[in-house]
């Protein structure tokens, strides 16, 4: 149980013998020491609703409240607030758990399985930055996820499928006997945009990829061998971009919106036999009262198209039922742009009404604002063009290695290289991860490499400045006891103790950014103690004790920034 979580427990308790059953017992981190470690704020609600003094029900509570071993002082401040200063030993029991735990001291839940859905770009098209949102995020909660226990299978639901991949097959299979398929498929950019010009100038190579998406749903083994060919080569360009930002992503992970083609006409008669389907203007659709359109209609889901065509939402039933039926999955994280939004709750409506899957099977659109440009405009090139991924990754660790070069020139090439790709990477990553996931915000190279603020770098630097300390420490006795006596010992010492709430709220609430909140204030009250406290010219017990805080901040800063898919370094 976390601190917040057991002081809320023993207040309710107190409230309840105050007389105040009903009462929400709302236990926040006060956030300034003079006003306690923790502040208990419900009793004035709890007073107005019993029509009684604020300030004579918080004396009551107190003294019902059984804080023994937990606070040293609890006093009542303003028009009934509870102010708790927790016990020093208190507080250093719970990190010296911390300290001889593997997962730090975090709680176990129940383990559930769980499915983040994430990155799943169109292999039409090579990933652009569009995809670097939901990669990033998508990762940053598996890890989470699967750290606090639960059995996480990630998924790439990649666009496999669909007209255009009749057009790009049919051009392939026209490079293939006069030109370099090789070379023009290192660029599936260019690969696209070619395709597309002989689509649209050439009517006979338009009517073979049409006739070629219908050989495809028909399963015809030669198309079907040729855009098998094309969808490795793409998935491999996608592999690279993975493997450069580190992301838990392999072909394990891919189940394409072609896994689910022979599932899509069970579910157009699944729907009709639940009584869902209707036909409008010959297409098959679902009315969602749920859902108004602007005149106060209920809006229509397309399910079927006229000509007998399927729709992304139709795949998308269908992999909920998958989801449901063979994987027995509790929880699906759908890490997907925000612009998706309605599409999300319509499927999730549909899915449990019409028994895809049950009332209680979570499913969650986890939903991202777009990156921006200098400009406020979606991140584009200069010259208007999508960014591909791969370039700008590229250009991060070119960026981070003449920072590093410039910092530090004394390190050898390879190292500078190393931590390059680290930080480059790093930043990226961490810029996106620190904003609120449903704004857009705005790409900077700039501020996301600055070495202060909240930035990876600086929180990669703080790292190496605390493993420092151990370089030059020595052998120190790793169980030796805590101490907690200075403010700034306290106070870090309160932080490091608050892990395990901020990575329950991660996994709950699926906020990466109050990780990365949470780390650059670890990072910086660290400093704020390596300045009041000294380590190294402190003697005995004290220093060993202060050894440890500093050990448990380092492998909480370690752990976290890992969790956030962000690698530590130990020098830079
Ligand atoms: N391929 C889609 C796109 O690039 C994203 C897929 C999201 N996942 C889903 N189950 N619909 O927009």
């Amino acid at each position: 149980m976390t601190i917040q979580q057991l002081l809320s427990q023993r207040v309710q308790a107190a409230l309840a013998a105050a007389g105040a059953p009903d009462a929400p017992a709302i236990v926040q981190p006060s956030g300034k020491p003079e006003f306690g470690d923790f502040q208990a704020n419900g009793v004035m609600g709890a007073a107005k609703a019993l029509k009684t003094n604020p300030r004579a029900l918080a004396q009551a509570v107190v003294e019902q409240l059984d804080l023994d071993g937990i606070a040293e002082k609890i006093e009542i401040a303003g028009p009934g607030f509870i102010n708790i200063h927790l016990a020093p030993e208190f507080l250093a029991g719970r990190l010296q758990a911390a300290l001889t735990d593997d997962a730090l001291g975090i709680a176990r839940p129940v383990p559930q399985k769980v499915m983040v859905e994430y990155s799943s770009p169109n292999l039409a098209k090579e990933m652009h930055v569009g995809h670097l949102r939901s990669t990033i995020i998508g990762d940053a909660i598996a890890r989470v996820l699967g750290f606090v226990g639960h059995d996480v299978a990630r998924c790439n639901h990649v666009g496999d499928w669909g007209t255009q991949f009749g057009m790009l097959v049919a051009y392939l299979l026209e490079t293939r006997q006069s030109g370099d398929a090789e070379l023009e498929l290192a660029d599936l950019e260019n690969f696209y945009r070619k395709a597309k010009v002989r689509f649209d100038e050439d009517a006979v190579f338009a009517d073979t990829a049409r006739n070629f998406v219908v050989k495809l749903q028909g399963g015809d083994a030669e198309v079907l061998a040729l855009w098998q060919q094309f969808v490795a080569v793409s998935m491999a360009h996608c592999q690279e971009v993975y493997d450069k930002l580190g992301v838990g992503l392999t072909l394990d992970a891919v189940r394409g919106e072609s896994a689910y083609n022979d599932d899509l006409p069970v579910v157009v008669s699944d729907l009709r036999a639940a009584g869902l389907l209707v036909e409008d203007q010959g297409a098959q659709v679902v009315f969602l009262p749920e859902f108004k359109n602007p005149e106060g209609e209920a809006q229509a889901m397309i399910i079927q198209k006229k000509d007998g065509g399927y729709l992304y939402a139709t795949t998308d039933l269908a992999a909920v039922r998958y989801r449901h039926r063979t994987l027995d999955l509790k929880r699906v994280i759908y890490v997907v742009d925000a612009r998706q939004s309605l599409h999300f709750q319509q499927l999730f409506t549909l899915s449990k009404k019409a028994g895809f899957a049950p009332a209680d099977m979570v499913l969650e659109h986890v939903a991202f604002g777009t990156m921006m440009g200098e400009d406020g405009r979606p991140f584009k090139t200069r010259s208007g063009g999508t960014v591909k991924l791969v370039e700008l990754i590229d250009e991060a660790i070119e960026r981070a290695y003449a920072l590093v070069s410039e910092k530090n020139p004394g390190l050898a090439e390879d190292t500078r290289r190393s931590i390059a790709r680290a930080v480059g990477v790093g930043a990226v990553k961490y810029a996106d991860l620190s904003k609120n996931r449903t704004s857009d915000y705005i790409f900077n190279w700039d501020t996301m490499l600055a070495f202060d603020g909240n930035t990876a770098p600086y929180l990669q630097y703080a790292y190496t400045r605390v493993q420092s300390v151990f370089r030059k420490a020595g052998d120190f006795n790793a169980a030796a006891a805590l101490f907690i006596a200075e403010p700034a010992e306290k106070q870090l010492a309160l932080l490091l103790a608050q892990f395990d709430e901020v990575i329950e709220s991660v996994a709950s609430t699926c906020q990466p950014h109050q990780l990365c909140g949470y780390l650059f204030n670890l990072a910086q009250q660290f400093s704020r103690f390596y300045e009041a406290c000294p380590i190294l010219a402190a003697e005995g017990a004290v220093r060993d004790s202060r050894l440890q805080l500093a050990a448990l901040t380092a492998r909480t800063l370690k752990t976290g920034l890992e969790l956030l898919g962000i690698a530590v370094l130990d020098e830079m």
